[in-house]
């Protein structure tokens, strides 16, 4: 069966939709290796993502990223979690479809909300946001991002997402349309 997976596998879409937690299940399903995307840039320079954007700047962080990703192409066998705005800078979406199996993972405004509720801190474009404020974000942010999360492969419902869902879309070929 896992000679028909394809190399790297890309999980996509908005803070706290939970790719990390699915990705990490899928790697340990799939025996893949897990890779956090945010993780990799804070290893490489040392810093957290939010100290990073204070210190150099969104525009330094995304060059950063798109660098990262260019060495996860490189890597087999592997199941990636990207940061939620990857997919939508510079032609990352297709260099993703490029090298590998892109899966966004599919969840409303206010499910993201009470994802993101209590997990402003770390992310730096949350962060001092009321309950009101942070809706608001999440909707027009979602908005204007989901255009490129469409870009991906396969889509899949967020809610109650097991990394065997994710695998049978993969294997299937088709998730929501
Ligand atoms: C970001 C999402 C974060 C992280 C950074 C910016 C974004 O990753 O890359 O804070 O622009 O949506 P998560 O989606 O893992 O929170």
């Amino acid at each position: 069966m896992k000679t028909q997976l394809p190399e790297r596998i890309f999980l996509i879409g908005f803070m706290g939709c939970g790719k990390t937690t699915a990705g990490r299940l899928l790697a340990q399903l799939i025996n893949y290796q897990f890779i956090d995307l945010d993780e990799l840039i804070v290893q490489k320079k040392g810093m957290s993502v939010a100290t990073l954007f204070e210190n150099e700047g969104e525009e330094n962080f995304r060059l950063l990223e798109k660098q990262v990703l260019a060495e996860v192409f490189e890597m087999r066998q592997v199941v990636v979690a990207t940061g939620g705005g990857a997919p939508c800078f510079f032609d990352n979406m297709e260099q993703m479809n490029k090298h590998g199996i892109s899966v966004y993972i599919k969840l409303t405004p206010k499910a993201l909300l009470s994802r993101l509720r209590n997990a402003k801190e770390q992310r730096p474009l949350l962060k001092n946001k009321s309950e009101t404020e942070l809706l608001e974000f999440i909707t027009q942010m979602l908005q204007k991002r989901e255009p490129f999360y469409l870009k991906a492969m396969l889509n899949i419902e967020g809610i109650g997402l097991t990394a065997s869902d994710i695998l049978r879309v993969i294997e299937n070929g088709s998730g929501l349309a």
